[in-house]
């Protein structure tokens, strides 16, 4: 802990922690068939060490927002709008050699989707370790390296002595995704982007697995951005909810607001189709339909043909409408 954070005390100086703000951010693909925009003007905060969950179902977006904040879009990818201010710079904004210096790993890491089944099968643990560490700090020194990446397994819950001389096919699903976690850390970065970070896994290593974020958030004073499709692995591990729907963010509340009274009625039939183990009803209830294309997208609200609220209005782009601390994209809460 700094000087200031200790005089401070349990309010640490914003200057030290500072907030991450999203603004107005549109992302869009070429593709053959035309433009495709994967992510419409979304905007949201993180303030000092919080948690944002980034929900939705596939195709919905959620990757192509992690890839532009972490200035890693496939070559037909690019930003079209928006602003991504973290320490009072816009880091979309910069050149591609200063975001490497500065940022990339450094300050805002990634742990990108199926990245633990991209491990190098040549490589032992360690190897692969000490490579990120050489091409990122030049100067660093063999020593420093090896006790860099000791502290770096353990932070993981690995023991480096077991895992350090092991190749990836000799570790298990949990422990190599506990390794692309172990990556993603090693340069000590602020701000760490999780895309379906237990996806693979099975039910018991994913709750351990999100029970190792939520401490590396605590311990590390990082903000955390979880992308997942499942709903159920957010409520111990974040603070507020973006649900986004074929590229737009309609529902960003507070995760209790989520999982208690959802506002969006996508936000509704999402907790709708948790299975509820507790629950005697046999079959979990689907949201009946299909998003829309992204390469098609017209006027009004793109929930239209799914939703059981539609009614005239719904044929106009919806308003944001602000409900305490909450954010709703519906023609439902227009006074
Ligand atoms: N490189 C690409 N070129 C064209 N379309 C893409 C590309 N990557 C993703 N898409 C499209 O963008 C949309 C959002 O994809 P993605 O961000 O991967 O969604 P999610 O992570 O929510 O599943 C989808 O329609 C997907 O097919
Ligand atoms: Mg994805």
């Amino acid at each position: 802990m700094n000087q200031r954070n200790k005089i401070n005390g349990n309010n640490p100086d914003k200057s030290v922690t500072g907030a991450l703000v999203v603004n107005d951010l549109s992302i869009v693909y070429k593709t053959r068939s035309g433009v495709l925009k994967a992510v419409d003007k979304i905007s949201f905060k993180i303030k000092d060490t919080q948690g944002i969950g980034i929900i939705g179902e596939s195709g919905s977006g959620k990757s192509t927002l992690g890839y532009g904040l972490m200035r890693s879009l496939a070559e037909n990818g690019s930003v079209v709008s928006g602003s991504f201010i973290f320490e009072d710079q816009d880091i979309l904004n910069i050149s591609e050699k200063d975001f490497n210096e500065k940022y990339r790993w450094k300050k805002i890491s990634m742990v990108f989707q199926g990245s633990m089944n991209s491990l190098d099968p040549v490589f032992t643990i360690e190897d692969q370790m000490k490579e990120i560490l050489s091409s990122h700090r030049k100067k660093i020194s063999s020593k420093d390296r090896i006790s860099i990446i000791r502290a770096a397994l353990t932070d993981v819950g690995l023991n480096p002595d077991f895992v350090s001389r092991k190749y990836p096919h000799e570790l298990s699903g949990g422990m190599k995704q506990r390794i692309v976690i172990a990556n993603a850390l090693l340069l000590g970065p602020r701000i760490l982007i999780a895309d379906e970070p237990t996806t693979a896994l099975d039910v018991v290593i994913q709750s351990q697995v999100l029970r190792l974020l939520k401490k590396l958030r605590e311990e590390k004073n990082m903000k955390i951005i979880v992308i997942t499709h499942d709903m159920s692995l957010i409520p111990n591990l974040v603070d507020r909810v973006i649900i986004m729907y074929a590229g737009q963010a309609v529902e960003i509340s507070d995760v209790k607001t989520v999982f208690e009274k959802p506002l969006h009625p996508y936000t509704q039939a999402l907790i709708q189709s948790i299975p509820n183990i507790r629950s005697s009803e046999k079959s979990i209830k689907f949201i009946k339909g299909d998003p829309p294309n992204l390469s098609e997208i017209g006027e009004g609200c793109r929930f239209i043909d799914r939703c059981p609220h539609a009614f005239e209005d719904c044929k106009n782009d919806p308003p944001d409408i602000l409900i305490g601390n909450n954010l709703v994209k519906c023609w439902l809460y227009k006074k």
